[in-house]
């Protein structure tokens, strides 16, 4: 098994210029591959060219959190994938929950997302998770399955795609399911990722919601989980970087 730790960095709408090239630099100062863990980071939008700037010549990759579905055209304010790599980005997000809730993003909208993605040479790192009244319905697994068999794009192969699980309920919340939850949910992502992509050995299953330093250790030690997509604490580098260094 090959499976590289992937921390990635979901600094949503925050940070102007400044800010956000002393994060890039505080954190590039800082990694230093340590072997098993990659790192990347996707600021908003107007920050990737100026961060990957920051970043050349580290370790550390850079992302997107969105992208359209089509790949150029009349799509007042929105991002195409190819725009991403452009500015030196490798990854980009899709389907988070928050813009699953706030711009109304279907499993068929982050379907098509993460195929534009594909197209532009780009690994989308694609969000599933259950929110609060699913899993206290008991129905976690069947939704995050229902969401992963229809948001993975077609053409997706093991390595060329992530897949991040993100409890809506975890997100921001300070809380998180416990390691046991989150141990079922990562195994049952692989077996159901497997029967679509015919094997899952490679895929990376990143964990989300409320990562921080002190629980980082304990989440990445867990068998099926090859990484965690932080938000809140990516935008200060100690804990960002205290995050890769859980990995091990
Ligand atoms: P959080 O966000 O780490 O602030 O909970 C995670 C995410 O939304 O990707």
């Amino acid at each position: 098994m090959t499976r590289r730790v992937l921390i990635a960095g979901n600094w949503k709408m925050n940070l102007l210029r400044a800010e956000g090239e002393a994060l890039a630099a505080a954190l590039a100062a800082k990694f230093t591959a340590n072997g098993s863990a990659d790192m990347l980071v996707c600021p908003p939008a107007t920050l990737i060219a100026p961060v990957a700037a920051m970043l050349e010549g580290s370790m550390i990759a850079v992302g997107g959190q969105d992208c359209h579905m089509k790949e150029s055209g009349a799509h007042t304010g929105d991002v195409a994938a190819a725009m991403i790599g452009d500015l030196g980005g490798s990854h980009v997000i899709v389907g988070h929950s928050e813009r699953r809730a706030d711009h109304g993003e279907t499993d068929a909208t982050v379907k098509a997302k993460a195929e534009a993605a594909l197209a532009a040479g780009l690994i989308p790192i694609v969000c599933v998770g259950e929110t609060e009244a699913e899993r206290d319905a008991g129905k976690a697994e069947a939704v995050v399955e229902t969401q992963i068999r229809g948001s993975l794009p077609e053409g997706a192969t093991e390595t060329g795609v992530v897949i991040a699980y993100e409890p809506v309920w975890a997100i921001g919340t300070g809380r998180t399911p416990t390691t046991d939850d989150i141990a079922a949910m990562h195994d049952h992502m692989r077996t159901v990722a497997a029967s679509m992509l015919g094997g899952a050995g490679e895929l990376r299953l990143l964990y989300g919601g409320s990562v921080k330093p002190g629980n980082a250790a304990e989440i990445l030690g867990l068998a099926d989980v090859d990484g965690a997509l932080v938000g809140g604490a990516s935008l200060k580098a100690e804990d960002f970087l205290a995050i890769a260094a859980a990995a091990g």
